[in-house]
């Protein structure tokens, strides 16, 4: 069941990618939902170096014997102290099945990890970007719509519009990603014509997710409404909990705030720590609106079966009414 040809080309069971999250996914998350038949993938990014990266991967490949990947986030400009090329060159030689990559065009880097055999699944928020990804010769490409946590780009689209307009236009596999949390938005996405979902927000409440539990539990109080969008201003529209720093960070912008300033708040580090210390309002959390969908706490291999269980009886269920 559930084979499309992201199945396929990752080697996986179920078409269940769990999308790159800084300072989250780490060995243990990643391996924990590979295991669960599904693709995990660890951020280059929280590693910090080519060498950490390596370490992360090694650990990833003794808690798991089934495929995983790597996300490379990448600035939308090069910049000085940028560690993209290193990250690379660690993957190719560590090998993994394929590679999220997100922000800057993937290009100089494709032609070597196709010859590594890694399969490369770029990450947009428009159309217009995946039809370039899909001309440079990505292998597949994952939409995420307005409502994901991370970055949904600047055209305010959602997931529903996105995947439904993608898979019109595009020959390669489309992976949904934004607002997916459970066997009906996984449906959803398969009946808009995705082969396969991405998902982050589900993942962050996990046990296998390290961060501190007075976040895992402000989480669960977070509803679809108090997520918000930062950084409109400076061209990185974000998802976030909506926070005491997220909305600083807002009444900033509107008071024209210039990059280095909003730099005091919004820097990935205050983030960090306020994932290890559990202070939810100490810096910025990527979260995206499905969180209002998502009121426990459980192991990703509960998230995974749920999803898959949950899909066989909604297939059933369209069957007794003559469907299937
Ligand atoms: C806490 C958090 C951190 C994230 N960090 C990254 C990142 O470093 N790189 C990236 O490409 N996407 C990042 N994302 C986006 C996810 O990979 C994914 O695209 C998104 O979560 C999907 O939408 P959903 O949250 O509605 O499931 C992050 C998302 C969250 C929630």
């Amino acid at each position: 069941m559930f084979k499309t040809r992201i199945t396929k080309m990752l080697g996986i069971e179920y078409p269940i990618i769990q999308g790159g999250m800084l300072w989250l996914s780490t060995a243990e998350l990643a391996a924990a939902v590979s295991n669960a038949g599904g693709f995990g993938i660890i951020t280059a990014l929280s590693c910090g170096s080519g060498e950490k990266l390596r370490a992360e991967m090694r650990k990833c490949k003794e808690l798991t014997d089934r495929p995983f990947g790597v996300n490379v986030s990448m600035l939308p400009r090069l910049a000085a102290g940028d560690r993209t090329a290193e990250y690379f060159d660690v993957i190719i030689e560590e090998g993994v099945a394929g590679v999220e990559t997100a922000g800057r065009n993937p290009e100089p880097y494709l032609l070597r990890l196709k010859e590594a055999g890694i399969k490369v699944i770029h990450k947009v928020p428009a159309v217009r970007f995946a039809q370039k990804a899909e001309n440079i010769g990505v292998d597949a490409v994952t939409l995420v719509g307005f409502e994901c946590g991370g970055l949904p780009g600047m055209d305010d689209v959602t997931t529903f519009i996105l995947i439904q307009k993608a898979t019109g236009v595009l020959s390669i596999p489309v992976v949904a990603g934004g607002g997916i949390c459970d066997a009906k938005g996984f449906m959803a996405a398969l009946a808009l014509g995705a082969e396969g979902v991405l998902m982050g927000t589900r993942f962050m409440l996990t046990h296998e997710c390290w961060m501190h539990r007075r976040i895992k539990e402000r989480l669960l109080q977070t509803t679809e409404l108090d997520t918000m969008i930062i950084a409109r201003s400076i061209q990185n529209a974000s998802r976030v909990i909506k926070n005491r720093i997220a909305m600083q960070a807002l009444e900033m912008e509107q008071r024209g705030a210039t990059l280095e300033e909003l730099r005091t708040v919004i820097s990935s580090q205050m983030g960090l720590k306020a994932l290890q210390e559990g202070d939810p309002d100490a810096g910025i959390i990527a979260c995206g609106q499905v969180i209002g969908l998502i009121d426990d706490l459980k192991s990703v291999q509960e998230v995974v079966q749920e999803i898959v269980e949950g899909a066989q009886a909604i297939y059933r269920r369209f069957s007794a009414i003559g469907m299937g």
